[in-house]
């Protein structure tokens, strides 16, 4: 399966690159909900939508050669570098290229999912959070961290055309059939599917120039906005406007990037 669309933001080598970028900035915070979650040696985890293979490749340092990460993708680019990974570092990693509608997993084999960035992609979240419930043992666990409110994403001060890309940004997603806010449904879906919420917290960014955080915004930029052009959604002199804008408030000492806010929800079974 070849298809460099695999989701809206693409699976190419650049946003490879976007994903190490942001895999950086929030690897701490993914590392806090494994350890809230109690992850382990030993045991099965499943890393849904797992990308390039990050958070993968960590997640099998913790559960070590007597457990197994199971990295889950529909990007045939994604999971082969994954299999790199498995390679080079002889982890006991899995790596499954498929979609997570036709992923089958054992029932009662898993003691816990980690999942960042993937729900906000598809029109069926809490379908599959069902599905991966059933995986799940008793007690088992997932960690989610997904946007809980994606119109936070602001620069101070303020540049028109940035600002209006930004928003551009935020209305493609609001058309798609998929919820970029999904964080903030996580509770409730938790909820009536029979799931016990143990933690939630919100998890912002605030980037100032040359700061790896307002790296994470701008690489983002860097890929997406040329997408709005095709798309329909701006013309090229938007996004070269708007790329000059970020250009411009790097060279002020005292601007901010407030990033897209994030949520952590972690939930027993
Ligand atoms: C923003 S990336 C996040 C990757 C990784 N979780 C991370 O944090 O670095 C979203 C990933 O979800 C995958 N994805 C989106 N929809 C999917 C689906 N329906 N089935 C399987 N993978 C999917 C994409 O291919 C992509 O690799």
């Amino acid at each position: 399966m070849s298809k460099e669309n695999t989701y809206i933001l693409g699976t190419n080598k650049e946003e490879l690159t976007r994903l190490e970028v942001q895999h950086k900035v929030w690897s701490s915070e993914a590392k806090r909900g494994w350890d809230l979650a109690k992850f382990k040696t030993g045991q099965t985890i499943v890393d849904l939508g797992c990308g390039p293979g990050y958070c993968t490749e960590e997640l099998a340092r913790i559960v070590g050669k007597t457990g197994k990460v199971i990295g889950v993708d529909r990007s045939d680019i994604f999971i082969s570098h994954l299999n790199q990974i498995k390679q080079s570092t002889q982890l006991s990693i899995e790596a499954r290229l498929s979609d997570f509608d036709t992923l089958l997993l054992d029932p009662d084999s898993l003691d816990g999912v980690y999942c960042r960035w993937a729900l906000a992609w598809i029109s069926n979240p809490k379908e599959i959070l069902s599905k991966i419930k059933d995986a799940l043992k008793p007690k088992g666990k997932m960690v989610i961290h997904e946007y809980f409110n994606f119109s936070t994403h602001q620069t101070n001060p303020e540049r028109p055309a940035l600002k209006k890309a930004i928003a551009t940004a935020f209305k493609s997603f609001q058309d798609s059939d998929f919820e970029i806010n999904v964080g903030s449904y996580l509770a409730q879906y938790f909820e009536e599917l029979g799931m016990k919420v143990i933690n939630i917290r919100l998890m912002p960014k605030l980037g100032t120039p040359g700061s790896m955080i307002w790296e994470w915004p701008k690489t983002w930029y860097q890929s997406y906005f040329p997408r709005l052009v095709s798309m329909g959604y701006l013309n090229n002199q938007d996004v070269e406007d708007a790329m000059k804008d970020i250009k411009e408030l790097e060279m002020l000492s005292y601007a901010t990037l407030c990033c897209p806010l994030m949520i952590e929800v972690i939930a027993e079974k």
